[in-house]
């Protein structure tokens, strides 16, 4: 082990490593926990590092907080559209259809729509859920009292997403464990256990179909009700003079679904899992509830649920002096913003305290997070729930990992909760 060099972008780690082995794109290098050291190496060392892909491509992957913010905020210069946002290229109609969806849209596009949505997902308008999502939360909490032990990922934390998404799209309680299974296979195709036949190494694809025309089934359903829930707001949404068509609202159902579910659930259980590592924080949470939300906020800097975003540059440009050429994919790595020490003290440190806390969990700018709202009051309200509820949380097995270079997420978490 050699000693740092340099201030600023390291993590407080001391390793220097060997380039040749460096590969962050292995989804292997993800399964134990996420590659930290590598990353604080290469903030310190390659902050714009050039990563081959197993078909004989490459990306760049952007380390510093900094460099991600800048990419972020240039939606023309990086196109989330031209190939869409994870890194395994997608076939041609599928990355046609991706563009109906505003992750993967551009400006002006993507201006428009987002404009014509903002308003249901306003701050002010989720806040009206706040009852719904706490009663949601105890039905959830009683039924895992109930069994005491639980697998915390799938027996209790993916129903918050899924209960809360589907009450406020009017989505009957027997499908809402469908699109959950779908959720999970579309964002986590790498993973054996989630997709057994998927391709080697594909991230995107299986479960998306099912949900887009389930999606599109709910828009002929729906479109004559009278009524003013999320799903009839939408499908009333006007794109250039004229409301969503049934086949843009399944774009846009999958787009909430996908967006919403795994990220959700994963806050909850990864976040749980940080309060069991760290006792203290998770004492001092229980001892002043004032916490949470800056506890909330920690859990994403710390947990962030999703890896990186893609972009792909539309012209030749630079990020931090490192020439890019038109074409290029670029990954922007939210796990390493999150933990540059140029924007965050101690960043290795989980303190549920830590303010300010401008982590990258939320993306930045123009694409930033449209149910950051939602999301946020999910966790504050179900970690006061699960508190109140339960005075022992004991870990009573190995937690387990998504092989995934996307989703830092848990696929298993047993706990036992004593009441
Ligand atoms: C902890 C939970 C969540 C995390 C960590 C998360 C993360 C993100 C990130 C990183 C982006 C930005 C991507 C970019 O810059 O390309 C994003 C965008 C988005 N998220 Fe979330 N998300 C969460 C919850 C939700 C929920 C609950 C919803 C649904 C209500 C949602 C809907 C969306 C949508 C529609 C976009 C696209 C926005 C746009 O392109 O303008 N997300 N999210």
């Amino acid at each position: 082990m050699a000693g740092q060099t340099g201030r600023g972008h390291n993590s407080g780690v001391t390793t220097t490593i060997d380039p040749a082995a460096i590969d962050i794109y292995d989804p292997d290098g993800y399964v134990a926990a996420a590659p930290h050291e590598v990353f604080a190496h290469l903030r310190r060392e390659h902050p714009v590092w050039r990563q081959e892909m197993p078909d004989g491509t490459a990306y760049w992957a952007v380390m510093r907080h900094a460099d991600v913010v800048e990419v972020s905020r240039q939606p023309l210069r990086f196109s989330a559209q031209v190939g869409g946002v994870v890194l395994e290229d997608m076939a041609p109609e599928q990355l046609e259809q991706s563009k109906n969806m505003l992750l993967m849209m551009d400006p002006p596009r993507h201006t428009q729509l987002r404009k014509e949505v903002a308003h249901l997902f306003k701050a002010r308008a989720i806040a009206t859920l706040e009852a719904a999502i706490r009663k949601v939360c105890r039905e959830i909490l009683d039924r895992a009292a109930a069994r005491g032990d639980v697998e915390f990922v799938h027996d209790v934390a993916a129903f918050l997403p899924s209960q809360v998404f589907g009450e406020m799209m009017g989505i009957p309680e027997a499908d809402r464990a469908d699109i959950n299974r779908w959720a999970e296979q579309s964002t986590s195709g790498s993973d054996p256990d989630v997709n057994p036949d998927a391709d080697a190494g594909g991230e995107a694809g299986g479960g998306s179909v099912q949900m887009a025309v389930y999606g599109y089934e709910y828009a002929v359903r729906r479109r004559s009700e009278e009524g003013d829930d999320l799903g009839l707001a939408l499908l009333r949404t006007e794109i250039d003079g004229q409301p969503m068509t049934d086949l843009e609202f399944a774009y846009f159902f999958v787009q909430l679904v996908t967006a919403g579910n795994d990220t959700t659930r994963t806050m909850l259980s990864s976040g749980l899992l940080e309060l069991l590592r760290h006792p203290d924080q998770l004492a001092r949470l229980r001892a002043d509830r004032s916490l949470i939300p800056s506890a909330v906020e920690e859990i994403l800097r710390y947990a962030n649920p999703l890896h990186y975003f893609r972009r792909t540059a539309t012209e030749d440009t630079e990020i931090a002096g490192q020439p890019i050429a038109a074409g290029d994919k670029i990954a922007m790595i939210y796990t390493s913003a999150n933990r540059d020490d140029a924007v965050f003290a101690d960043p290795d440190r989980f303190d549920i305290t830590r303010s300010p806390n401008p982590h990258l969990s939320f993306g930045i700018a123009d694409h930033f997070c449209l149910g950051v709202h939602l999301a946020r009051l999910e966790g504050r309200i179900f970690f006061d729930e699960l508190l109140d509820r339960f005075p022992v949380i004991e870990q009573t097995g190995t937690p387990a990992r998504f092989r995934s270079n996307l989703n830092n997420a848990l696929k298993a978490l047993p706990v036992h909760l004593g009441t």
